[in-house]
């Protein structure tokens, strides 16, 4: 039912290459989140799976059928944008209902369907007690809902969902996220998610798509495109702080801040010792953050280390310690490309 499969998907607005080639097969019941900086592609990219933009190049199929050409309406498709407009005139109740009743010929409902529907749908995101309100009477995190309530009303195969939690506060964020996930779970609605967020797309993806420059960068779980990103972009995109970059003529290489910790700490057998200077200590409540350069490097060239405050080893600014990483968590990139390579020696 609510496969999705893109082929070659391209988008030119004059020269500019919005989405330059995307293929992707987001599988039934999949919570599939697109994750990249602003303006690498992926509004237009979900414009194009929901028919309000038609693909320079490319073909689009939903559920098995071919729906390139197909107007919006008849692609079994919700989408919630980026800026979720709720009528700020109307009800939560006639928000809701307003897809029903736009429609006409044998689509057409009556009264006493449409009523049915909202309340049911309502109830599912636990909204039922607000439907004679207006948007405004409500928190940030019960408007969302209701945005969400109105996609789902129409009982898509897929749901679109264009950064719905930006303009939420932190807090609320966090719930409306964890909502959103049960409720997905929940319905095994098919679910594609942009987020420029990293972890909001490592808390709620099936799957992460990393994108830029229009392109895919890197598929796969949450947790494969943390610990085996394939490419540089993907390495620096994720993580906070994201992953120390050794650069060498004859290659790059990587390691996370969480994996360089002070040798005394680490059991691990195979291991890579360096001397580490350390310039700046900042203490974060539940982490230590170390700012240093590594010996035979430039100052200026900042190695990180995180510390959980479980490690308990005294650390100085202006003084020199051995700090280590296991090998297994180093990672070796081509210098030219910035993707991927197999291990070196260092
Ligand atoms: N209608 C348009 N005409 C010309 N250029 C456009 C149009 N729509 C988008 N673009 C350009 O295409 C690129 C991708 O835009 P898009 O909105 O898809 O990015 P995004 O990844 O959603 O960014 P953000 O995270 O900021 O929402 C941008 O460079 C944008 O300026
Ligand atoms: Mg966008």
């Amino acid at each position: 039912m609510g496969v999705v499969e893109l082929k070659g998907i391209a988008k030119h607005f004059g020269d500019v290459r919005a989405v330059d080639g995307i293929d992707l097969k987001i599988e039934e019941g999949e919570f599939l989140v697109i994750l990249g900086p602003s303006g690498c592609g992926k509004t237009t990219l979900m414009r194009m799976i929901a028919g309000l933009e038609i693909p320079t190049d490319g073909e689009i199929k939903i559920g098995g059928r071919e729906v390139t050409d197909f107007p919006p309406r008849l692609r079994g498709i919700a989408m919630v944008f980026q800026s979720y407009a709720l009528y700020p005139h109307l009800s939560v109740f006639d928000n809701i209902a307003f897809p029903l009743r736009s429609r006409r010929g044998k689509d057409k409902l009556n009264k006493s369907e449409i009523i049915n529907k909202v309340t049911h749908t309502a109830s599912l995101l636990e909204i039922q007690d607000y439907l004679k309100r207006r948007p405004r009477q409500l928190s940030g995190g019960q408007r969302q809902r209701v945005a969400i309530a109105r996609a789902m009303v129409t009982q898509p195969q897929v749901l679109l969902l264009d950064e719905p939690l930006s303009n939420l506060d932190a807090k609320l964020r966090a719930s409306a996220r964890d909502e959103l996930k049960d409720f997905q779970r929940e319905f095994n609605i098919t679910t594609i998610f942009v987020t420029h967020d990293q972890i909001e797309a490592m808390g709620l993806g099936d799957r992460i798509v990393v994108m830029s420059s229009g392109r895919i960068q890197q598929v796969g779980t949450p947790i494969e495109i943390y610990k085996e990103p394939s490419n540089t972009f993907v390495a620096r995109f994720l993580g906070s702080p994201s992953m120390n970059i050794v650069e060498r003529d004859d290659f790059h290489y990587g390691f996370r801040p969480e994996s360089f910790l002070p040798k005394e700490v680490i059991d691990d057998v195979a291991v890579h010792d360096f001397e580490y200077h350390v310039k700046r200590v900042e203490y974060l409540g539940a982490d230590r953050l170390i700012y240093g350069y590594l010996a035979g490097h430039d100052e200026s060239t900042l190695t990180l280390a995180k510390l959980p405050n479980n490690v308990r080893v005294h650390i100085e600014p202006h003084q020199q310690y051995i700090f280590t990483v296991p090998a297994t968590d180093i990672k070796y990139f081509d210098p030219r490309t910035g993707e991927r390579i197999h291990e070196k020696s260092l």
